[in-house]
């Protein structure tokens, strides 16, 4: 089995700003609520027209330039999203089509919050075992167009974003780790867009309802995140032969920081260690992990040789981590 390296990273953030006081216009809340409960002061909000590619592309180009690879040497493309341009054709062959690489492999994968930390894993077993030498991974999501915008206790928590990365086959000691990945489809209804899909088609019903919004009960996911990311992260620890000591900084998905703050402690782990930008982004759900990937590079937090972490939960539900030496 080959190594799998990360070669480069980038992300897009939309320009539009959208704050807790703006919110405070739309529904009953409050900055001082939003701020207490989350840790969320503003999040990015896309243009009209612009499009879960769009982000995905730019986030793309930057990444195959960190990496200094030719586009047309990238022969897999892996995007993971629950905001999809459309239900089909996969919005990974729409950034195909955008950055103009011919012929890649290209396909969506969907674990909500955990899509960037899936699509890294299943990236790394394609490319580990020698078929493919060079796979773009994009997370790219437009939850405002999911957000249901009458509902306080979802909409002032999401955020609009994209992260991607390359990957390619390296000799060495750098590369991915370990990645570990689980799911609890038996809590599927916690967390869903209820129609849209086969089951509820849309119609009349479907739209008066608001079925095709976000609906969260976010209390019961919070506590099941809270265990389900520690032992994510645990388990990809022990899987690389690795103690948190070892680790130079976690990013974890950024849903609630109280969420963070109770995974720190559960991990033992410093503050100061677990990378947070909650606070100018709210939840961008998979695009959350690959946006952190990336700002934790860029702004040289963690560099070559250090072991990072990737952490994760989400809809489904499902959880997962990824051990990375740089
Ligand atoms: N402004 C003011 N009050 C509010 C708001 C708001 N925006 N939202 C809810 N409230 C009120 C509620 O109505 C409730 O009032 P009541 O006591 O009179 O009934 C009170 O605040 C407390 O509500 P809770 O839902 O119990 O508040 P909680 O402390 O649990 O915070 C939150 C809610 C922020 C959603 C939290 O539960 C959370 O972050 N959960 C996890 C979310 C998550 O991680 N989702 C998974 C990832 S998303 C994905 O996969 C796409």
């Amino acid at each position: 089995m080959k190594k799998v390296k990360i070669t480069g990273t980038g992300s897009c953030l939309p320009e539009k700003i959208l704050t807790n006081r703006d919110l405070e216009k739309m529904v009953e809340t409050s900055d001082e609520w939003i701020t207490k409960r989350t840790g969320i002061k503003e999040r990015r909000i896309a243009a009209e027209g612009e499009a879960a590619s769009d982000l995905g592309c730019r986030a793309a180009e930057k990444a195959i330039k960190a990496a200094g690879v030719d586009a047309q040497e990238i022969d897999l493309i892996i995007c993971a999203t629950i905001t999809p341009d459309m239900v089909f054709p996969a919005t990974a062959c729409l950034i195909q089509e955008k950055l103009g690489i011919e012929e890649a492999a290209a396909f969506d994968v969907e674990a909500a919050c955990t899509g960037f930390i899936t699509a890294l894993s299943v990236a790394e077993g394609m490319l580990s075992t020698g078929n493919y030498n060079n796979a773009l991974v994009v997370a790219s999501e437009i939850l405002s167009r999911i957000t249901d915008w009458q509902d306080r206790s979802t909409c002032v928590l999401f955020g609009d974003g994209a992260g991607a990365a390359v990957l390619s086959c390296a000799e060495g000691e750098t590369g991915i780790l370990s990645t570990h990945l689980g799911a609890s489809g038996a809590y599927w209804d916690l967390l869903s867009l209820p129609a849209g899909g086969s089951l509820r088609p849309a119609s009349r019903e479907t739209v008066d309802g608001r079925l095709h919004y976000m609906r969260m009960e976010g209390n019961k996911v919070f506590k099941i995140a809270v265990q389900k990311m520690a032992e994510g992260s645990r388990a990809s620890l022990q899987k690389a032969g690795l103690g948190i000591e070892d680790i130079k900084i976690i990013v974890p998905h950024q849903a609630n920081l109280r969420i963070i703050k109770a995974l720190a402690k559960k991990l033992e782990l410093d503050m100061e260690k677990i990378y947070v930008n909650i606070v100018g982004y709210g939840n961008m759900s998979a695009a959350t992990t690959a946006v952190g990937l990336d700002e934790i590079i860029r702004k040289g937090l963690a560099s070559e040789g250090d072991i990072i972490q990737l952490v994760a939960f989400g809809g489904g539900l499902t959880w997962g981590a990824a051990t990375v030496r740089l």
